[in-house]
């Protein structure tokens, strides 16, 4: 077999490999945050591994075809090779450059101040408070706070306005495709716009002490008239806040009376 024909083999292989791997081409997103980032993932996937399948089958093709040489000879200089080379990398690197810039510059994965200032209309906003080892969403504009539980409505912007009451967390829900770090004196913003009602994990993603690994939540997606008998209800009546009062867990910082220090 000639080296254009390993070539070929090896791309058309590689072609269907990415089809048979790609979770994603069976099934719809939850947000036009996961959207967005999973389509990016099958794009620089197709890219990826073409290009992994190539290099590697030529370097096994070459480290066979060569065992025996016992005495080998430099390539003379081939100017077509080099320019080749060279302007398929670049192809590449723009492809990948310009796809990644794409969904890294969209609101909807980062928000920058400004878009968070300039909300849009229909939008709800929810400032999220963190803090040992509890998550609290208090809705802008409704008298209603929640402790461990959002509810959000399907089709609408979510502003999560995330903030730390005493050090570093972050707001992690992998099935949405929302990741923000919380931290004390500051306001970060991530925008979405929930696809599929459901209910969502929330964890904590950031290492805060004996607690992190309990510092979990959840994030419903319901219907528009759902979300508003949800407002309504909870307008009616406040939950404690927090619990950051009175529990006097927090005497010896973290891990002294754990027990569990293992991994310190
Ligand atoms: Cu909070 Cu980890």
């Amino acid at each position: 077999m000639d080296s254009k024909r390993i070539a070929f083999v090896s791309v058309l292989g590689a072609a269907l490999l990415a089809v048979a791997v790609d979770p994603a081409l069976a099934q719809g997103y939850d947000s036009t945050t996961e959207n967005l980032i999973k389509t990016l993932n099958t794009q620089l996937l197709y890219a990826a591994i073409p290009i992994t399948v190539l290099v590697e089958g030529i370097l096994i093709y070459t480290v066979w075809k060569f065992r025996n040489n016992e005495n080998p000879l430099p390539t003379k200089e081939n100017r077509r090779l080099e320019i080749t080379w060279t302007v398929a990398t670049a192809i590449v690197l723009l492809f990948v450059g310009y796809a990644s810039y794409g969904v890294m510059a969209n609101e909807y994965v980062t928000t920058t101040p400004e878009q968070a200032q300039n909300v849009e209309k229909n939008a709800v906003e929810i400032e999220v408070v963190a803090e040992r080892y509890a998550w609290t969403f208090n809705y802008k504009g409704h008298n209603v706070s929640a402790s461990t539980n959002a509810v959000i409505p399907k089709n609408r912007p979510v502003y999560f306005n995330i903030t730390s009451k005493d050090w570093l967390h972050a707001f992690h829900v992998p099935g949405l495709g929302l990741k923000q770090d919380a931290i004390p004196n500051q306001h970060n913003v991530i925008k979405t716009k929930a696809t599929e009602e459901g209910t969502y994990q929330l964890y904590c993603a950031e290492y805060c002490g004996v607690g992190h690994s309990s510092m979990l939540g959840k994030v419903r997606v319901v219907s528009q008239p759902e979300y508003q008998q949800w407002l309504q209800n909870q307008e009616g009546y406040q939950p404690k806040p927090g619990g950051n009062n009175g529990t006097g867990n927090s005497t010896a910082g973290n891990g002294s009376s754990g027990g569990n220090n293992s991994s310190a």
